[in-house]
């Protein structure tokens, strides 16, 4: 990157940061655009010293950066801040837990999701992600909806035809099961949050491929990051090997309460095979019973830690 850049770059975030100083205002990055954007988290990451050296080869899951660097270095070149102005809140960002064995590298992103500061920001941000093929056959990136501080996340596989047109998870003939198993346990959907471990449809429904499933990872470990549920539900394979290390088929790992980083994870049927196997609805209709059980278990059992 060149100085002119760098300078223009710099340029963009100051003035940035001086609007958020005069106004009192959180600092939109979505206000600069993503080239300009991917620009700044590439200053980001180079070493306080030797501005013109190229970031650490770090693998970029186990990075951690919070946003105040950026300003903290290009507070240099700005006039210090006015009495009472708002500071740019750091960005919380967890030691990731460790990508499941089973599913290959994520590839090299120009966007970091692990910046986003919002379940928003995360979403204008990849909206229009192509780290995978299967940006070119979408019609919508459906990234997820639902309450923004639910203590239950439900994490499906992929957008089904109908998820892909209307751009909402779970709106097809499974999703009138899933709305079912949230309300059976005496919570209304809307309450909780919903998404999938794939963002883009898969053509002809087949399902994800590991690859496909590895690209949107980082951003599924993101929305959980900034969720912060007290559990995650998550409904079949795909969801559930998506995020545990175990390569354990859901017939037999269903109904067990599992541990993701400092959330439980309880893994159950896919709607799908329910509504294919309807004689596993009682078994499904069990993992539901222990579900509520978890989310309605005391603070001082189930701790909603900060990150
Ligand atoms: N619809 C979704 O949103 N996800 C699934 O896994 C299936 C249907």
């Amino acid at each position: 990157m060149d100085s002119q850049t760098i300078q223009q770059s710099l340029g963009a975030l100051k003035r940035a940061l001086l609007l958020h100083v005069g106004q009192g205002k959180q600092l939109l990055l979505e206000e600069l655009d993503a080239s300009r954007l991917a620009q700044l988290e590439y200053l980001a990451a180079l070493p306080l010293k030797g501005p013109q050296a190229p970031p650490a080869a770090k693998p970029r899951q186990q990075e951690s950066r919070p946003l105040v660097a950026v300003s903290a270095r290009a507070a240099d070149s700005l006039p210090p801040a006015e009495e009472g102005s708002h500071e740019t809140a750091p960005i919380t960002r967890v030691e990731p837990v460790a990508p499941p064995s089973s599913l290959p590298e994520a590839p090299k992103r120009v966007l970091d999701p692990g910046l986003a500061p919002s379940l928003d920001s995360l979403h204008l941000r990849f909206r229009n992600c192509m780290d995978c093929a299967l940006g070119e056959g979408r019609k919508s990136f459906v990234f997820g909806e639902g309450n923004g501080s639910a203590e239950l996340m439900v994490i499906g596989e992929a957008p089904g035809e109908e998820e892909d047109r209307q751009a909402r998870p779970f709106v097809g003939r499974s999703g009138q099961l899933v709305t079912q198993m949230i309300t059976a346990m005496g919570i209304s959907r809307e309450s909780v949050y919903i998404c999938n471990a794939v963002k883009c449809r898969p053509p002809g429904n087949r399902a994800p491929k590991k690859e496909e499933v590895a690209a949107c990872r980082p951003l599924l470990e993101r929305q959980i990051e900034l969720l912060r549920p007290k559990v995650i539900l998550t409904l079949g394979n795909v969801a559930t090997h998506a995020l545990l290390p175990t390569g354990e088929a859901i017939m037999k790992i269903r109904g067990s309460v599992q541990q993701y980083g400092k959330r439980l994870l309880i893994p159950t049927f896919h709607p799908s095979y329910l509504l294919r196997s309807p004689v596993h609805l009682k078994e499904a209709w069990e993992d539901m019973r222990k579900v509520r059980a978890k989310l309605f278990s005391t603070p001082q059992a189930q701790p909603r830690e900060s990150t």
